[in-house]
């Protein structure tokens, strides 16, 4: 197939420079969007007077031929040519002749792969929005299944007070929520349209900027030419919010693999959601969320890898940006198939409520609310602490939860102490008692997910 260029040129490319330098393996992904940008780059010129209207004509029918050869099969798209934007073109040329020789009129490579790279970065984060919208819808019915759903939350990995599985899964909407509007944020800033700025200089043909922009659905045409055929940023910010949306997934699937352990069994993964052991039979293992922990590495590793490769690059196109590909598309497909499995899994998970309420009662977690009884009693804080301290250890050595203990038991420790100790410890009082904004108790949480629930249904219902 025909490359675009060598007329300045005596000798072939050298074929392991042609491999080393051929982008098409990867960047023919990006298909779609390049005959999308091009069909508008024709029709502008077209209205411009810069091509006739047969001209114009007969390139968006070539185009629109060529879009519809790839989708259904007819046309593949091999690696004969540099890269997709060549292979369009070539294809185009083949099939119409001349006019096709005039597509590139008043455009370079430079900002035709910037503009497939910012359509296919804004496609994508919607995509990724709507997954996101899917686990959070996910996590909102597991919240409102388990408002008195008692399980001991943690602090250094040790049990600390009882709170409800919904407070807890509360916690990881929270971080998905503003992980939806973090990719709000970098969609608004990408959202501008480089198509014109050229190789890096703009043209001397009357293009309408602001026409192609709005065709491709852009708020703007870029600012700046340069800027326009140099600016990743947007990539690096996406790669950065897959990034944080990795991290939370990553820290959901450690709590899920805890709990799946022998020692908690909190959950019980659902058996399409697990593996067996080849040698162990008894064994069922969290292989999905193992995976989602051990894909937060390469997700990290790409961006790292696009913002080490951008860090010293001159101004403007350098072909150093052909390496931003392979690693953004890597982190797409790789965070995009993690919440989809994080969605699936949690959808299908066992939650043993029996299991985690015993984990909450024997676990000290109503120390702190002993203490607070005390406090109440008129026992200074801090001698309340002390206090308590004691009585735990000795729930220990007789091991005793602390509302095990008799009424003779609590006297022992403190004069204070009266029959209506077992009801201010109990379970369910410690966390109906926590009714700040934010707190487990059972009102509070219902306005925590009612507000929720409003507030996926304004973004996502
Ligand atoms: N394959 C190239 C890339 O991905 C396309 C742009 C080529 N531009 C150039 N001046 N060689 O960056």
């Amino acid at each position: 197939m025909a490359q675009l260029w060598g007329g300045r040129f005596t000798k072939e490319t050298d074929r392991n420079v042609k491999a080393f330098g051929d982008s098409i393996f990867f960047d023919k992904r990006l298909w779609r969007q390049d005959i999308r940008g091009s069909i508008v780059h024709a029709k502008m010129l077209g209205k411009q007077n810069i091509l006739t209207k047969e001209e114009t004509d007969n390139i968006v029918e070539g185009l629109n031929g060529i879009y519809d050869d790839i989708e259904n099969g007819k046309l593949v798209i091999d690696n004969s040519c540099e890269d997709i934007h060549s292979f369009v073109e070539s294809h185009l040329i083949d099939r119409i002749g001349d006019d096709g020789k005039r597509l590139h009129t008043g455009r370079s490579r430079n900002d035709q792969v910037a503009l497939d790279m910012r359509l296919y970065t804004r496609e994508s984060l919607d995509e990724t929005k709507v997954l996101l919208g899917s686990l959070l819808s996910t996590i909102l019915t597991i919240m409102e299944e388990n408002v008195d759903t008692f399980m001991p939350g943690f602090t250094h990995l040790q049990k600390a007070q009882p709170v409800t599985l919904s407070h807890h899964f509360g916690a990881y909407f929270e971080m998905f929520k503003r992980d939806v509007t973090r990719l709000d944020d970098t969609r608004d800033r990408l959202n501008e349209c480089p198509l014109g700025a050229g190789a890096l200089a703009g043209t001397t043909y009357p293009l309408d900027r602001e026409y192609t922009a709005r065709e491709l659905g852009f708020r703007a045409p870029t600012a700046n030419s340069m800027d326009s055929v140099s600016d990743r940023d947007y990539l690096l910010e996406y790669l950065f919010d897959l990034s944080l949306i990795q991290m939370h997934l990553s820290r959901l699937s450690e709590e899920i693999i805890t709990w799946n352990t022998n020692e908690y069994q909190f959950v019980e993964i659902d058996d399409g959601y697990s593996t067996g052991s080849s040698i162990m039979p008894q064994k069922k293992n969290p292989d999905v969320a193992e995976l989602i922990r051990g894909k937060t590495g390469r997700v990290y590793g790409d961006l790292t890898s696009l913002l080490t490769m951008m860090k010293g690059l001159p101004l403007a196109y350098d072909k150093d940006m052909q390496e931003d590909k392979e690693p953004a598309f890597d982190a797409i497909d790789a965070v995009d198939g993690c919440i989809t499995m994080m969605t699936g899994m949690l959808s299908t998970m066992k939650f043993r409520k029996d299991r985690m309420e015993k984990s909450a009662r024997h676990g000290f977690t109503n120390a702190t609310d002993v203490a607070d009884y005390l406090a109440e009693k008129g026992v200074p804080f801090r001698d309340a602490h002390g206090i308590v301290g004691r009585m735990v250890l000795y729930c220990i050595d007789h091991k005793k939860a602390l509302d095990d203990l008799s009424m003779d038991e609590f006297h022992s420790f403190s004069d204070a102490f009266s029959d209506d100790i077992y009801e201010a410890i109990s379970l369910r009082t410690c966390v109906e008692k926590r009714l700040t904004i934010g707190a487990p108790g059972q009102k509070a949480m219902e306005e925590e997910i009612a507000k929720s629930r409003t507030w996926w249904s304004k973004v996502f219902g």
